[in-house]
């Protein structure tokens, strides 16, 4: 038995929480075993490594410092709860992964994509998101909706520009593998995209039969 694992990606605000709960929802209602999590985290342990990526510190972090963190988050990450998950044949629905990795570490922070390459292959092996829901929007407003809900993580602080060469990323991730992406236009009103989600749904249960 192997279960399905669907990531979901974007800048922040962009509704990847808001979006992940309300497919968990209607998979639920078909009876689908899901797990929900998110990244970096998603164990006690990794949480903890979050809490030293997103804090804002007067010692600046280096980027290697960064890259490897979130790959050591994403190790236990992995070990503890996503190929559990997936060996007892759930649906991991994660809020973030390491297409976020090379958007953020490698789009915005202008880290090489080969070494974090290295990293992914060292760390997950050959596993991969079965699909990934990008939720792409203007900067603009995903930042605004992020600024709306306090105070601003250590990413959150970052220029427009580093936000623009997030979104790209995704954007170009999504281009060069369309068979396991999916865009979504995240700027729609929210029943929108939940409709566009909803549309998606039927492929998803036949995934979980199949
Ligand atoms: N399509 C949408 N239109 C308007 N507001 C939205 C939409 N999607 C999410 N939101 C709101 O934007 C905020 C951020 O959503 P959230 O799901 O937390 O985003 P993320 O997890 O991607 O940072 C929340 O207040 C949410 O209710
Ligand atoms: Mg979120």
């Amino acid at each position: 038995m192997s279960g399905l694992f669907i990531t979901l990606e974007g800048p922040e605000g962009a509704g990847k929480s808001t979006n992940r709960d309300y497919l968990a929802e209607r998979l639920r209602t078909h009876g689908v075993d899901c797990v929900l999590t998110r990244e970096p985290g998603g164990t006690p342990l990794a949480e903890r490594v979050r809490e030293l990526l997103l804090a804002p510190s007067d010692e600046t972090m280096a980027a290697d410092t960064e890259l490897l963190l979130v790959f050591a988050a994403r190790a236990q990450h992995l070990a503890q709860v996503i190929r559990p998950a997936l060996a007892r044949g759930a649906v991991v629905l994660c809020d973030r992964f390491t297409d976020a990795t090379y958007a953020y570490q490698g789009g915005g922070r202008g880290l090489d994509r080969a070494r974090i390459a290295q990293l992914e292959t060292f760390v997950q092996a050959d596993l991969r998101p079965d699909l990934t829901l990008v939720f792409d929007l203007p900067v603009e407003i995903g930042l605004s909706r992020a600024a709306a809900r306090g105070r601003l993580d250590r990413f959150e602080q970052e220029a427009a520009t580093f936000f623009e060469a997030v979104r790209r990323t995704y954007l170009q991730r999504a281009a060069a593998e369309p068979g396991r992406y999916r865009i979504l236009d995240a700027a729609q009103p929210l029943d929108q995209v939940q409709a566009a989600l909803d549309a998606l749904l039927p492929d998803l249960l036949e995934g979980c039969r199949g």
